[in-house]
């Protein structure tokens, strides 16, 4: 394995976590390979951001790096997007298209969410990466693939199995080597690296001051369970870096009903003499937020119907 892929990877990572660097020790493993790789892990729990490092770092690194998105692709243009189609293979077929299969050629291939593909798809997609060739829709020639393929998602897959929602031949598949990604939670010695990385990044873009966070902002955030993980962490940091107005960021940069406690918000509200409403609103983000945005629970929390929950959500401009 090259050492200055290995240097890269975890540079980027600037992990010190050792869960993360137990990760990275598989990742560096594979670069040299073209084993395909199923990245799992909540949202925003960075599976994109390994999955373009793994390309950039690669072997494959001088060819192209594919995205398909597998849960938003309405199912009847999946096929003609993915595979292509020769010159009157369909009614407005007029003139052949290069599926994104084929335009991944050198390259990776990376399958969002596939956790989101319709059984039918599936099945499609598993004669590809068994036999590793493709055929356009309407034409005869098979083409041999040279890609890595790299799948992620956020649903638990082996359950999707187990109900009968994803191909088990597909499943083992792809999960050939799977790595996990661990939520911020459980990894709070990497808050304080990333929340002062993405500050200093988003502060030198803006030309604001900040450069790090204070220790008070600091301890804010590592108490926190981040439901959103990475992807939370980075928008409330670039909101700091914004709205600094000092090299440390202090706790008024920061969205604090957010990290407090109910009982907290409470106090807080009793000392700035905050309107019922919008002690509704923080109650409302933190029954949300336990309930991991279950809505159906966190109506029942409430005591309110669903429909309700919603409306004040939106009226409220909650996430
Ligand atoms: N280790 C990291 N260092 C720097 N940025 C990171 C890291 N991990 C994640 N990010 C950033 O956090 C954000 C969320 O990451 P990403 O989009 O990769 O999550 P995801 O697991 O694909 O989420 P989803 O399941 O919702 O698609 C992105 O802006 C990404 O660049
Ligand atoms: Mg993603």
């Amino acid at each position: 394995v090259n050492d200055r892929s290995a240097v890269l990877v975890r540079r980027a990572f600037a992990s010190k976590s050792p869960r993360i660097r137990e990760l990275l020790e598989s990742v560096v493993r594979i670069l040299d390979l073209d084993a395909n790789v199923l990245l799992l892990g909540e949202s925003g729990t960075g599976k994109d951001f390994l999955a373009e490092l793994v390309h950039r770092t690669g072997r494959r690194s001088g060819g192209p790096f594919l995205k398909i998105d597998c849960a938003n692709l309405p199912p009847d243009l999946f096929e003609s997007e993915l595979f292509g189609y020769e010159k009157g293979a369909f009614t407005d077929a007029h003139d052949r298209k290069t599926g994104k299969i084929e335009l991944a050629q050198g390259g990776t291939l990376y399958f969002d969410e596939v956790g989101g593909l319709d059984l039918h798809l599936q099945a499609k997609l598993l004669r590809v990466f068994q036999e590793r060739r493709i055929t356009r829709l309407g034409g005869n020639a098979s083409i041999t693939l040279d890609a890595r393929i790299i799948a992620s998602s956020n649903v638990d897959l082996f359950e999707a199995v187990r109900a009968g929602t994803f191909r088990s031949d597909l499943y083992y598949r792809l999960n050939v080597m799977s790595l996990t990604l661990p939520p911020l939670r459980e990894r709070r010695e990497d808050i304080p690296i990333l929340a002062r990385r993405f500050l200093r990044r988003a502060a030198e873009r803006y030309r604001r001051p900040a450069e790090d966070f204070s220790a008070e902002s600091h301890s804010i955030l590592r108490s926190y369970t981040w439901p959103g993980n990475v992807r939370e962490l980075r928008n409330i940091a670039e909101r700091a870096a914004i709205l600094s107005t000092e090299p440390l960021a202090g706790p008024e940069t920061l969205p604090t009903e957010r990290f407090l406690s109910p009982r907290d918000i409470l106090e807080l509200a009793v000392a700035e003499r905050w309107s019922l409403e919008r002690l509704e609103a923080a109650y409302i983000a933190e029954v949300l937020r336990v309930t991991r945005n279950n809505r159906s629970r966190a109506a029942d929390l409430l005591g309110i119907n669903r429909k309700t929950l919603l409306e004040k959500r939106r009226k409220y401009g909650l996430p």
